[in-house]
């Protein structure tokens, strides 16, 4: 039953891109590198859907990627809602079943999502749950409603993390969502290879974005050692065209994401823990 487009495509129809935690970061990064992306059909895309909570940064990059030099540029959409949970799913389902005459999706971007800095028992358990909702239950959702309006060619990334290679204490519900995303991300490209969609993970280390400031509520501005968003998705992009599956850019972190598969990864989350100090609140 999914998939079902790929039969009832035709040149008419509207191709969009949908990016979720588009209002920073990298899911920022991604709006500006795939608004010149060309189709593999050598078809244009028409419309990229930006989404997170807040609308003024998503109007500043809207505006940031309309205002150019005049070449085509696809209409960049500012969605301005919450998508944590299953709700994620049902909203963005309810936007694709109101384009009248059809719509394709060329790529979708899961990559909303946040962290929890500090022990599980002396982290407020209602934030903890949010973040499985909003890492685990949303993208899992928005996939399942996306996958009708997909055709041989189009493309899922799904930001997961290193974070996905371990177990990690002091930051334990963020490394365990993230390896359900590795994990339902091989699982999905393994199902839709013969469908000819392409599925892939990312995994970086540290990336200088807003990440530390929300995971430790304030404590923290800036990720440590952070890489730029730039290159990163650069490479991400670069890999998903190359049909790999898993993007881990930097050496250290191919090495890093080795070291569990070595020790085991309760060795790794304790040596997570002791030495990768996560500042919180509680603290
Ligand atoms: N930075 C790192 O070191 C790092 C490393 C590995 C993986 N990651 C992953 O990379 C992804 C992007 O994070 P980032 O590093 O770019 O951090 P970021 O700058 O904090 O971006 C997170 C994005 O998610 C959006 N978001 C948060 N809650 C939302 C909700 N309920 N509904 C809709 N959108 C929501 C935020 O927008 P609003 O606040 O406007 O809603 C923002 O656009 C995340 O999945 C993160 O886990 C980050």
């Amino acid at each position: 039953m999914l998939l079902l487009n790929i039969f009832k495509y035709n040149k008419s129809m509207k191709k969009i891109i949908i990016i979720t935690g588009a209002s920073s970061g990298m899911g920022a990064e991604f709006a500006r590198q795939l608004s010149v992306r060309k189709c593999e059909d050598g078809g244009k895309i028409d419309e990229i859907w930006i989404i997170a909570r807040r609308e003024d940064r998503l109007k500043e990059l809207s505006a940031e990627l309309t205002g150019g030099s005049g070449a085509f540029v696809p209409l960049i959409k500012p969605i301005a809602v919450d998508i944590g949970g299953r709700k994620g799913g049902e909203i963005i389902g309810g936007l694709l079943a109101k384009e009248a005459g059809g719509v394709v999706i060329d790529t979708l971007v899961n990559n909303a999502g946040f962290g929890t800095y500090g022990r599980f028992d002396s982290t407020d358990i209602k934030w903890q749950l949010d973040e499985i909702d909003l890492n685990v239950t949303s993208p899992t959702a928005i996939t399942w409603a996306a996958l009708p309006y997909m055709e041989r060619g189009s493309r899922i990334i799904n930001t997961a993390s290193l974070a996905a290679f371990s177990a990690m204490g002091c930051f334990a519900i963020y490394a365990a969502t993230k390896a359900y995303m590795l994990s339902f991300t091989l699982g999905l490209a393994a199902e839709l290879h013969s469908k000819g969609v392409k599925v892939i993970a990312l995994c970086p280390g540290p990336v200088d974005t807003e990440f530390s400031q929300v995971a430790s509520e304030g404590v923290r501005n800036k990720v440590l050692h952070g890489k730029k968003p730039y290159a990163v998705v650069r490479h991400c992009l670069r890999s998903l065209e190359k049909g790999k599956k898993i993007a881990v850019m930097a050496p250290k972190w191919k090495f890093k994401a080795f070291l569990p598969r070595l020790f085991g990864r309760y060795f790794t989350a304790k040596v997570t823990m002791l030495t990768e100090k996560r500042p919180s609140k509680k603290d």
